[in-house]
């Protein structure tokens, strides 16, 4: 596929596929968690277990620097900050304005000076430093591309740290397949789920490690933990 060199914040610049389909994906995803900004209540409580397992797979030390990738309102930074303590450092990501002033309200009331959100395309956002750890809970499925996004989570890294994904995707396997088509007409509807994307290809692709370590409603939703390559001396 063409690609095209974006620029940053930063003033670098990262590849994204040139098509138009990208720029469409992405101002769809804008609008549309910017109106589920106000409604996330059920999706918050529903899948609070599952991203209460991710985040403990990451080992997180307190003093770490860790990344979230499409944050949200926020649901994951309480957790993280008490991880890391007051030591570390939250940097978390989202391309939607509504969901980012939701997120920083809860720092404002955590009064979390060490966690910050920036409102950005997580594909093509720079980092001046890497990250311990990061994560991605429901977030990679609903990018412009998936892929890319990925490359870039794992350039913002440093050697041996992990990446936490938590997602959704049609039935994998078993009955449930036979309401797959329903069931990717409905995610595309509710979340701009992207059908171009396939998350767990990507990880494989894109890191050393990349392995899925839990599954939830037959598949549905998974938890997959990756780890960057080995430092070299
Ligand atoms: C289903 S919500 C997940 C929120 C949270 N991580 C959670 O666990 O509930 C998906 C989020 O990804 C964000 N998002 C979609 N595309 C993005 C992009 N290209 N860059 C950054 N965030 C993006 C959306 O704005 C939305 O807030």
């Amino acid at each position: 596929m063409e690609r095209q060199s974006r620029e940053t914040v930063s003033g670098e610049t990262n590849e994204t596929p040139n098509d138009g389909a990208y720029e469409r994906h992405l101002e769809r995803s804008r609008t549309m968690w910017n109106r589920w900004s106000d409604y996330y209540g059920m999706s918050e409580r529903d899948f609070e277990p599952m991203r209460e397992d991710l985040i403990d797979r990451l080992e997180i030390q307190p003093g770490d620097r860790v990344l979230e990738v499409g944050c949200g309102p926020g649901v994951n930074l309480e957790r993280l900050r008490n991880d890391v303590g007051e030591a570390g450092e939250v940097v978390a990501v989202d391309y939607s304005p509504e969901m980012v002033g939701k997120a920083r309200e809860r720092i404002e009331d955590g009064g979390w000076e060490n966690v910050t959100v920036r409102c950005e395309d997580a594909t093509t956002a720079t980092f001046d430093e890497p990250f311990d750890a990061a994560l991605a809970s429901l977030s990679l499925s609903v990018m412009p591309d998936a892929r890319a996004t990925v490359e870039n989570v794992y350039g913002s890294l440093d050697a041996e740290a992990p990446l936490g994904v938590l997602d959704v995707r049609p039935f994998p396997e078993g009955p449930g397949r036979i309401v797959n088509p329903f069931v990717r007409r409905f995610l595309q509807w509710y979340a701009n789920w992207n059908p171009e994307n396939d998350v767990l290809e990507s990880l494989e692709a894109v890191f050393e490690e990349s392995d899925v370590v839990e599954t939830h409603l037959g598949g549905f939703n998974y938890v997959v933990l990756c780890r960057k390559e080995t430092a070299t001396d």
